[in-house]
């Protein structure tokens, strides 16, 4: 047909495949009680509070959303001792990694990721014909290879991307590590450090990189509101950054990208720290059943620090992908991280954990 030449780099992209809803499969198998553990959700669902402060919101929808986040910006601020301007907020903290690709980076430059990781530093690069350059982790626990993601950095890197914990194995950077790169990178490289599930850590050696913040380090830290917060449908997250680079940021964000409910939903989450407690013990101890289980079963997670793990089953775990969804349990295939027989599956409540370690047994029956 007759239409405009597609930018040619945009053929670099390849469509993002969401996790499968759990509706899709209830239809497509005929189940009824189908469990999905395949996008690092909360299995908690929301902060009870955060549901009241939305059904109290309900019938001021007509009216548009307050389009600078005033009162969430000041409570995060607040309770992370920041700068109320230095937070930009997101439709997600995706749209935040696109904005840093619209306003830094240009046709040819490049950014530093890591492999396997996020797929969105990706994407956001490609978007804009930038080129991303991953460096494999290291060894079978997946461990930051900072000399060698040095070693890729050039005067056309314009970034590098630092996921940790990092989707999809769960791994972190140690707060040595970390400080060497960021200290040995050239002065005009953004580092873009995503914290996602850093309410996870439990490792005192992770660093929240908030020093860089003082120290005029070029540091934009992300985090969400969709994992340890329960609110991934309504599409919120922010990025912290110093006042120069939240300012850049800013020209390419639209007035209005966070709705009024997000914000109304997040503003009561901040102040409910219950909610979090809970939801750290809840992925503790089922990191507990899983570890347990999976031995049974002669398998050994990737050791994680999220609400996550990564595991070798030693199979296609495409076809595992498969056998699972059968028997109603949805998880992540490895294939798209390019570690075709790993799986990534979030912990759930301990009942789903159950379920899960069940049907993985059939299911590697099944295979064997
Ligand atoms: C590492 C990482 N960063 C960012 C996101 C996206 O978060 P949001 O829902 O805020 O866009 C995800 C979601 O899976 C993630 O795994």
């Amino acid at each position: 047909m007759n239409k405009p030449d597609m930018r040619s780099y945009l053929e670099q992209i390849k469509p993002y495949v969401p996790g499968k809803p759990v509706e899709e499969v209830e239809r497509e198998f005929g189940l009824t009680n189908v469990i999905k553990l395949a996008s690092n959700e909360n299995s908690l669902g929301p902060s009870p509070i955060a549901v009241k402060a939305m059904q109290e919101k309900i019938d001021k929808m007509h009216i548009y959303p307050d389009g600078n986040s005033f009162y969430l910006r000041q409570a995060l601020a607040e309770k992370l001792k920041l700068n109320p301007g230095q937070f930009i907020f997101g439709n997600g903290s995706d749209e935040i990694l696109s904005f840093i690709a619209l306003a830094y980076f240009s046709p040819g430059d490049e950014a530093v990721t890591v492999s396997p990781s996020f797929s969105e530093y990706d994407f956001a690069a490609r978007l804009v014909g930038a080129v991303p350059r991953p460096v494999p982790l290291r060894g079978e626990n997946f461990l930051y290879d900072v000399e060698a993601m040095l070693s890729q950095v050039n005067d056309k890197t314009k970034a590098v991307f630092i996921c940790s914990p990092n989707n999809p194995t769960g791994s972190v950077i140690g707060r040595a590590e970390l400080d060497y790169l960021v200290k040995k990178l050239p002065e005009k490289v953004l580092i873009v450090l995503d914290q996602a599930y850093i309410e996870y850590v439990e490792d005192p050696d992770h660093n929240d990189g908030f020093g860089y913040l003082n120290e005029g380090f070029p540091v934009v830290i992300l985090r969400t509101f969709s994992k340890i917060y329960g609110l991934a449908g309504l599409r919120i997250g922010y990025g912290i950054a110093p006042v120069e680079i939240v300012a850049d940021i800013n020209r390419v964000r639209e007035p209005f990208n966070v709705n009024a409910m997000a914000q109304a939903a997040a503003l009561a989450a901040v102040g409910d720290d219950q909610h979090v407690i809970r939801s750290r013990e809840m992925v503790a101890s089922a990191r507990k059943q899983i570890d347990k289980g999976l031995a049974e079963l002669g398998l050994k997670a990737v050791p994680d620090q999220a609400n996550f793990f990564f595991v070798n089953t030693g199979v296609d775990s495409k076809l595992l992908f498969q056998e699972m969804l059968k028997r109603g349990v949805i998880i992540r295939t490895g294939d798209i991280f390019g570690f075709p027989e790993y799986i990534r599956v979030t912990y759930g409540t301990e009942s789903e954990n159950k379920r899960f370690l069940e049907v993985l047994k059939a299911s590697l029956v099944e295979l064997s």
